[in-house]
């Protein structure tokens, strides 16, 4: 029986980094599902669809002229636009913006979240998103809802922005912060929030290793049951 895992919280909270790492410690793999909105995110602002046009985003899915899929190459995702790798297109904050827009509409996450069940139910994975424990994996062997405070992801993200050469104020990144948390869980279709049954890791003082183990321990745990 394929092992199924879902991790969700909020923006900056480390999900993917920290995921990543879980994975390979555990030789599974790790589908990050924000890459597959950041995904629609980007199609659409290539296309010049605004991204407020629900109807015109969705019928770009549906009819398959822009068609979104996942592939693994040495264990690492690549998340493919048309057959195109977008991974070195989809980590700006524009991209970011555009995927937390696209992902208020039903119609995208219906598709959205079909592709990632297709995939969670032929192998062992741990996805990480949103919705993963709420709607995707309701009946995950694992749930973990990942968080951390707003000061705390703004720090790690002004540190990320540093080391690229952008210097942004703290204030500025903690507004964003809190504005990307309002907007992810006051959307109507499938906010985030934890689902009952997920135990909460709190990064806010624990370093990276200790983040990962504390993942690793609950997946080990999950596992003896
Ligand atoms: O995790 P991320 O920053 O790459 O996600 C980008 C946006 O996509 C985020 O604003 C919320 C949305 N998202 C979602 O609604 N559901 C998911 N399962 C994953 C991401």
């Amino acid at each position: 029986m394929p092992i199924s895992i879902a991790v969700d919280g909020p923006v900056g909270a480390g999900k993917t980094t920290i995921c990543d790492t879980v994975c390979k410690k555990l030789g599974i793999l790790h589908l990050d599902t924000g890459a597959m909105y950041r995904a629609v995110g980007i199609s659409a602002l290539r296309k010049g669809v605004s991204t407020d046009d629900e109807e015109s985003i969705v019928r770009l899915l549906t009819s398959g002229e822009v068609d979104i899929d996942v592939e693994y190459r040495d264990g690492e995702q690549i998340t493919l636009v048309n057959g195109e790798n977008v991974n070195g297109l989809i980590r700006t904050q524009e991209a970011g913006s555009a995927a937390s827009a696209v992902s208020r509409f039903p119609g995208v996450r219906r598709h959205l979240v079909a592709l990632q069940q297709a995939m969670a139910k032929r192998q062992s994975m741990l996805l990480d998103g949103r919705d993963i424990g709420t709607v995707v994996l309701p009946d995950a062997d694992v749930k973990i809802y990942l968080t951390a405070s707003s000061l705390k992801r703004a720090e790690r993200r002004r540190a990320q922005l540093l080391e690229a050469g952008t210097d942004i104020p703290l204030e500025e990144i903690i507004r964003e912060v809190e504005a990307r948390d309002y907007q992810d869980m006051n959307r109507e279709t499938d906010p985030l929030r934890r689902a009952e049954d997920a135990v909460v890791v709190d990064s806010s003082d624990l370093t990276f290793e200790e983040t990962v183990e504390r993942v690793l321990s609950l997946i080990k745990a999950a596992k003896k049951e």
